[in-house]
């Protein structure tokens, strides 16, 4: 600290004479300064400014020095949050906001303070703001890039569920069906607007590996051998095998893979059970069980949503979730859902 304070004072008698000639050296560095920078007294009030917060604000000196903070926010709450929290703390390390110019117009900064010990208590402090507009241009830019190409593997994904549908009459409009209620389950579950996008996604595909399955087999109105039965069995496997690549911020594949799956491991492919099962799957698996057993199947008449309803609440909790189950319940208790 001590050696801190020497090298100081030596630079201050190297590069200051007197008063006038240190007020001259502060100057110089704050209009050398590119970031707009202010200084404001305990009660909020601007007693210094740049030339760059000048600049970016379009205000004179006169109206800024003596002026509230709010004056660059158009906000007095913003302003005296500024204060208390720089008063508060010692500091603020990175606050986005929007800086109001003399015309209006919103400019995006990042805010740091600091009050001159750095310490909290009333002193006056420091604010230095960076523009930010081009790092969110360039964050817009990435974020409409990821949304294109977001919607090119949803368009892919749109394009297989037709074929599946084209190939498989009988289970046509079985996996769009599957995606509205898992994805009104999962919103009465308190899921995030994009965590229901990926689990629709999953639903709308869920049954892509029964292309593997010949036609006449996914057709046959009459009881199922077992030998076919088992080849029907692989089609998560399957799905999972064409979906694993597909890039997409959400683990897609996996939730097919596991969407026979039950709680107490006597589903396939893998038999597992309990919290090795993605929440995803689960309420996939619900939905699934609850829209089959409501169609017309091509080896039996529609056994309805009653039925549907009974079997998945008889099994609560062994073969199905719980939350799921009650999402899925309540749902249809109170008339909120129906199939197209
Ligand atoms: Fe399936």
């Amino acid at each position: 600290m001590t050696s801190q304070k020497n090298s100081k004072d030596n630079l201050y008698k190297i590069v200051v004479n007197d008063l006038d000639d240190l007020y001259s050296y502060i100057d110089d560095l704050m209009s050398t300064i590119p970031q707009p920078v202010y200084v404001v007294n305990p009660a909020g009030v601007i007693i210094d400014a740049n030339i760059a917060l000048l600049r970016i604000t379009g205000l004179p000196l006169d109206d800024v020095i003596g002026a509230e903070q709010s004056i660059l926010f158009g906000e007095q709450k913003i302003a005296a949050r500024i204060n208390r929290e720089t008063l508060g703390k010692g500091a603020i390390n990175g606050r986005q906001l929007l800086l109001k110019n003399c015309k209006g117009k919103e400019i995006p900064v990042c805010l740091y303070s600091r009050t001159r010990s750095g310490e909290p208590g009333d002193s006056s402090y420091v604010v230095t703001l960076m523009d930010i507009t081009e790092r969110r241009k360039a964050e817009d830019k990435a974020r409409r890039s990821t949304r294109k190409l977001l919607n090119a593997m949803e368009n892919t994904i749109e394009a297989m569920v037709l074929m599946t549908e084209m190939r498989d009459p009988y289970t046509a409009g079985h996996q769009r069906r599957v995606a509205k209620l898992a994805c009104a389950m999962a919103g009465q579950m308190g899921f995030s607007s994009d965590r229901i996008n990926g689990l629709r996604l999953s639903c709308l595909i869920h049954d892509i590996g029964k292309i593997q399955v010949p036609a006449e087999i996914l057709t046959n109105p009459n009881k199922l051998s077992l030998a076919e039965f088992e080849m029907i069995k692989m089609h998560p496997l399957v799905g999972y095998e064409i979906l694993k690549n597909i890039k997409l911020p959400w683990p897609i594949s996996t939730i097919v893979l596991q969407h026979h799956e039950r709680e107490d491991g006597s589903g396939y492919p893998d038999g597992i059970k309990g919290d090795k099962i993605l929440l995803d799957s689960k309420i996939l698996a619900v939905a699934d069980v609850v829209e089959a057993m409501a169609s017309h199947r091509p080896y039996r008449p529609a056994l309805g949503v009653d039925k549907a309803i009974s079997e998945i609440s008889t099994n609560r909790g062994t073969l199905y979730y719980p939350s799921a189950v009650d999402a899925c319940v309540s749902l249809f208790a109170d008339k909120s859902f129906q199939f197209d």
